[in-house]
């Protein structure tokens, strides 16, 4: 007897007429009127689940068998055989069929065989995981993941885990979420009435990070080439299809860098990575492609098949300004580039990717390079044709005086960055980096509408359970 997946029991790995074992739980049970009952089981190791046929020989067969409904977790024993039926390989022709747990009250069971909406699938957050799209989603994800490693690994990237608690507001932006261990109702306070954080657990204010590249740039100026792959948390109130409060990001930093080296990088990345998820999630692919969105995997096989295009910030204004196509906000120079104008660039302009570089320095984060111009910094955006931005990046000012200069812009006190002020004191070189919103890139992968479903557990505003 081979304990077997479902995955391995249906693409050809194990010989037929082996005896087997699988584990799983009950999608669907059909009966037959020559007493053999058809159940598919779903382990969530592949797409499909595998069938067991179930005659009506075994012991158990009405006590168990003809009471299984979705969702009950079975252990089914027998031989491994190719199956006569069309739309799968193989299935198991059942010795024994073992009920591990059935469901309470089946007719009010979350997730019945038939098509649910998303929206209702993330108020069953918990059980959401035994559909096929959150198991397609799962699977990608995973894929996405072990892809994302190799590819810094074979580049000879090194991971490096970045705090998740931090003092610092990488962005600048002040939408840190605050990590307390003060009495909130009650809270000690100074004698001039201000809430006393010197009480507080690590004696001053403390937050959960919203990127962890100031602290990777550390590492860069040391190992060269690294990157971070973490959760990060944002507290924008924004309720939108494409943010949200704890997300997870990728950011490589690389020395010795400039911001066409990042845009060479950035093209490299993504191709690499869709090219995993085309190999080797095939079967949950095709599903999105039929269920979610048609032409999904096609746009996957062009974005690899094409070169980036690179257009200047300044130029890009210009091609918007005379587009033909009407805009809901007019470009306009010194303004960060909305997504009508940023699908519009990559669909309807040059029809691929592209990378716009160099934006107003008003609109960019502190630590972005100034170029000679005085006027725009060394950022770049990658935009995806059907999404718009999809990777932001920059190469860092490097230089202490300027860096001085643009914090001092920002409102940002040097005593709180003394640190990251340091490695531009000690052996400064050119460095740039990106990040890459880990669930927009599976929003764009899968062909999905919001990006709740593309985490787990999406933390939004409002967010109450699981
Ligand atoms: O453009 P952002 O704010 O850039 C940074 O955080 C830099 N430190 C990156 C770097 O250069 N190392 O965020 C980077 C990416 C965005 O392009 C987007 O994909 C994603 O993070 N992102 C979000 N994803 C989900 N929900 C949110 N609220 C997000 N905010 C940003
Ligand atoms: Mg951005």
């Amino acid at each position: 007897m081979q304990v077997v997946s479902v995955k391995k029991a249906l693409d050809g790995s194990v010989a037929p007429d082996t005896k087997v074992e699988v584990r799983g739980w009950v999608r669907t049970r059909r009966d037959s009127k020559a007493g053999i009952s058809f159940v598919n089981v779903s382990d969530g190791s592949t797409f499909d689940p595998i069938q067991v046929v179930a005659p009506n020989t075994l012991s158990n067969y009405e006590a168990d068998v003809l009471r299984l409904t979705a969702g009950c977790s079975v252990v089914c024993r027998g031989t491994l055989v190719k199956s006569q039926g069309k739309g799968q390989s193989f299935e198991v022709q059942a010795d024994e069929v073992r009920v591990l747990g059935f469901v309470d009250d089946p007719d009010t069971y979350p997730i019945q065989p038939k098509q649910h909406s998303l929206e209702f699938l993330r108020e069953v957050a918990h059980l959401r995981p035994r559909t096929n799209t959150f198991g397609a989603i799962t699977r990608v994800r995973h894929t996405a993941a072990q892809a994302i490693h190799r590819f810094f690994h074979e580049e000879g990237f090194f991971w490096v885990n970045t705090p998740i608690i931090t003092a610092s507001d990488a962005e600048g932006a002040g939408q840190m979420f605050r990590v307390s261990t003060l009495d909130t109702v009650n809270p000690p306070r100074t004698d001039t009435g201000k809430i006393d954080w010197s009480k507080d657990f690590f004696g001053k204010e403390a937050y959960l990070t919203v990127s962890g590249q100031l602290n990777v740039e550390a590492y860069c100026l040391a190992l060269s080439k690294v990157y971070t792959f973490g959760p990060t948390f944002r507290a924008e109130n924004s309720n939108t299809t494409r943010h949200l409060a704890e997300f997870w990001m990728i950011e490589p930093e690389i020395a010795f860098a400039d911001l066409n080296d990042d845009a060479n990088l950035a093209e490299r990345f993504l191709k690499y990575v869709f090219q995993a998820v085309l190999t080797e999630c095939a079967p949950d692919m095709k599903f999105f492609e039929e269920r979610q969105q048609k032409g999904v995997t096609e746009r996957l096989e062009k974005f690899i098949q094409s070169s980036f295009e690179r257009i200047d910030y300044t130029d890009a204004i210009e091609i918007l300004k005379k587009a033909k196509k009407k805009f809901e906000y007019a470009p306009e120079w010194g303004k960060d580039l909305q997504t009508e104008h940023e699908r519009y660039l990559a669909e309807e302009h040059v029809g691929r990717p592209v990378v716009v570089m160099n934006y107003p320095e008003q609109i960019k984060a502190f630590y972005m390079r100034m170029n000679d111009d005085g006027k725009t910094v060394a950022a770049m955006d990658v935009l995806a044709p059907g999404i718009g931005e999809i990777i932001g990046g920059s190469q860092r000012e490097e230089r202490l005086d300027r860096l001085d200069e643009r914090m001092k812009k920002f409102g940002l006190h040097p005593e709180g960055y003394q640190w990251f002020r340091d490695l531009r004191r000690y052996g400064s070189v050119p460095h740039a980096g990106f990040g890459l919103g880990f669930e927009r890139l599976i929003v764009y992968m899968c062909g999905l509408q919001n990006i709740r479903d593309a985490i787990p557990y999406p933390r939004v505003p409002g967010w109450a359970q699981f």
